[in-house]
């Protein structure tokens, strides 16, 4: 993947307690246009952040994940569909922060992340307060998250959180293909998400501002 133009790997050093080359420069450097900055945390393969890319080419997207095998599936496809406004950041959630600038970021999207449903690790939840603080961080005033998750615990957890925090709900299902929602972005179906329907989960979705 060294070869790939759309995906950006920076070292360990580069992040941790550091600022990223890239950070506050994405439009400038990366995208050549300052429209609306949009990522994917816990990407996977990338089919949202490709799908997001081909609906929304008024937008720009970053798919973030630390597994460059799964990152390639999605970087591969970009590059052989030639998508513009995607590229997929190699690096831990822990260092968006260090990656990008306040207000840099309009919406996240977090797609089928692990529950990570033992009481001693809360804080990894993609959802928990520590992880909002940075997203609060690094998105727009009235920046955006979206979740997708077929886990209950995790929903129900999120619900807390959100609760917790006065954030205000813009949308909130949790059997989103019985909810009767319109918007076909939301029938994207991840790796991930394929193999819950295959076991029978519902899906959950859940659109909330980052702050109250
Ligand atoms: C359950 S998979 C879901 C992948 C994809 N969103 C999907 O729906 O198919 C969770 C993904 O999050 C990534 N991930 C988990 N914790 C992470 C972290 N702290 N930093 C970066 N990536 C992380 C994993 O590498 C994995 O690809």
């Amino acid at each position: 993947m060294a070869s790939y133009s759309n995906v950006i790997a920076p070292k360990f050093e580069e992040v941790f307690r550091a600022d990223f080359r890239l950070k506050g420069r994405w439009a400038a450097e990366i995208f050549g246009n300052g429209n609306p900055l949009v990522l994917e945390l816990g990407c996977g393969k990338g089919e949202y952040t490709v799908a997001l890319a081909r609906k929304y080419p008024e937008k720009n997207f970053i798919g973030v994940d630390i597994k460059g095998a799964r990152i390639w599936v999605g970087a591969t496809h970009a590059l052989q569909n030639k998508l513009s406004n995607v590229v997929f950041l190699r690096t831990r959630i822990e260092f968006i922060c260090s990656c990008f600038a306040s207000g840099e970021i309009s919406e996240i999207w977090i797609t089928f992340p692990d529950p990570q449903p033992q009481q001693s690790r809360e804080n990894k939840r993609l959802t928990s307060e520590r992880f909002l603080q940075s997203y609060r961080q690094i998105l727009q005033p009235d920046g955006i998250i979206h979740l997708k998750t077929d886990s209950e615990s995790l929903f129900e957890y999120t619900r807390k959180v959100v609760k917790a925090n006065a954030l205000q709900v813009i949308s909130c299902t949790d059997d989103l293909y019985n909810s009767g929602c319109a918007d076909d972005i939301l029938s994207v179906q991840t790796h991930y998400e394929k193999m819950f329907i295959e076991k029978g989960f519902t899906i959950k979705y859940m659109k909330f501002f980052s702050t109250g």
